[in-house]
């Protein structure tokens, strides 16, 4: 089989070549381009193309894809929000993902979200280097005996709430489908958990039902002083609402790992470029608000994961078995 890697970075082409060596039967072309309409083309003579969140996977790429007799495509992550799933099945088109290659990488990042832009740890660091070592502008509060709320408790929603309750936090969990896995976790309506929460974490898939959750209306529903975290996808937040909030006071801290328009230049350099829009500006002008670029799952364990599924994936498809992580 051989698959066209779209968007490789060198971590990724490290990762894959570790493991292809148990796989003759693969061969892959890494590419540093990621796939948008011109580059799609590049993927005449391959059985497969492999690609990440970033990719834009809408109805006129995979028709090309498809022109190109591309029949698998190959996921290299959990979240598929960004395909045009009607138009895959209409092309005949079999997608594989890694649905939970580390769910602790990402809830223990949403952590460390939590805990910079609470304690300021980003900031302290500064300070102290450049022989700064007064306290203002760095308190923070107790995690200790506050509430928190998990929103979507699948994998990464429950590795969370195991890391808050060993902060001595209550836990509380909203799902739409509640599995009741952990003992010290309490199902509520969405509206208590944003009513009572000191802290919100954002664990659930982005659907047509969780697009812009986190709006005014949820926003007003907070209390005053709340902490909120997303590390899931950008779109369960309307971010305007988000500035909103913020400008009114109502949050502690945010830590937002994904933000609405990441597409366009996450896991990119655009340091020497002028950004076509404000909303990350405004963003960023905001002392309490901490932002990492989508790299909740970045660690070299779930790096490792990701390689040795996607290339598993590849093989159960090529040797027609079950396929266990087929998008449906
Ligand atoms: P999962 O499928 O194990 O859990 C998702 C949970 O959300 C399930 O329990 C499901 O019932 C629940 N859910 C579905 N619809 C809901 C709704 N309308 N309201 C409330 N809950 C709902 O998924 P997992 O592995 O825990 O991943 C969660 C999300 O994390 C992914 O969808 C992805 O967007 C994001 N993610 C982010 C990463 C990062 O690097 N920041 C890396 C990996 C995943």
């Amino acid at each position: 089989m051989k698959i066209l890697f779209y968007g490789a970075k060198k971590y990724d082409e490290q990762s894959f070549r570790w493991h292809l060596k148990e796989y003759p039967e693969i061969s892959i072309k890494f590419i540093e381009a990621n796939i948008y309409e011109e580059t799609a083309a590049l993927s005449r003579g391959y059985d497969a193309i492999c690609a990440f969140v970033n990719a834009d996977l809408s109805a006129n790429i995979l028709k090309t894809l498809h022109e190109n007799n591309i029949s698998l495509l190959l996921m290299r992550c959990a979240g598929y929000n960004n395909i045009d799933l009607r138009a895959a099945r209409e092309y005949g088109m079999t997608i594989l993902r890694v649905p939970g290659y580390s769910p602790e990488a990402v809830a223990e990042h949403a952590m460390a979200l939590v805990l910079t832009a609470n304690r300021h740890t980003h900031k302290a660091y500064i300070k102290c280097r450049e022989n700064n070592f007064a306290l203002n502008g760095l308190m923070g509060v107790n995690l200790y005996g506050k509430t928190a709320g998990i929103v979507g408790t699948g994998k990464i929603g429950q590795a969370m709430a195991k890391i808050c309750r060993g902060f001595g936090m209550r836990v509380i969990g909203y799902d739409a489908y509640p599995n009741f896995a952990l003992d010290f976790l309490e199902y509520v309506p969405l509206q208590e958990l944003l009513q009572t929460s000191d802290l919100i974490s954002l664990h659930c898939p982005l659907t047509d039902e969780t697009h812009h959750m986190i709006n005014a209306t949820s926003i007003h529903q907070m209390k005053d002083g709340v902490m909120l975290v997303n590390t899931s996808r950008g779109g369960l937040i309307k971010t305007e609402d988000l500035i909103d909030g913020i400008r009114e006071r109502k949050f502690f801290a945010v830590g937002l790992d994904v933000y609405e328009e990441e597409t366009d230049f996450v896991y990119e350099d655009m340091s020497e470029e002028i950004m076509p829009r404000s909303t990350m500006a405004r963003l960023l002008s905001f002392p309490n608000v901490t932002i990492t670029s989508h790299q909740g799952f970045f660690t070299q364990e779930a790096l490792s994961a990701i390689a040795s599924t996607t290339l598993e994936n590849a093989r159960a498809y090529l040797n027609k078995e079950t396929l266990q992580n087929e998008v449906k």
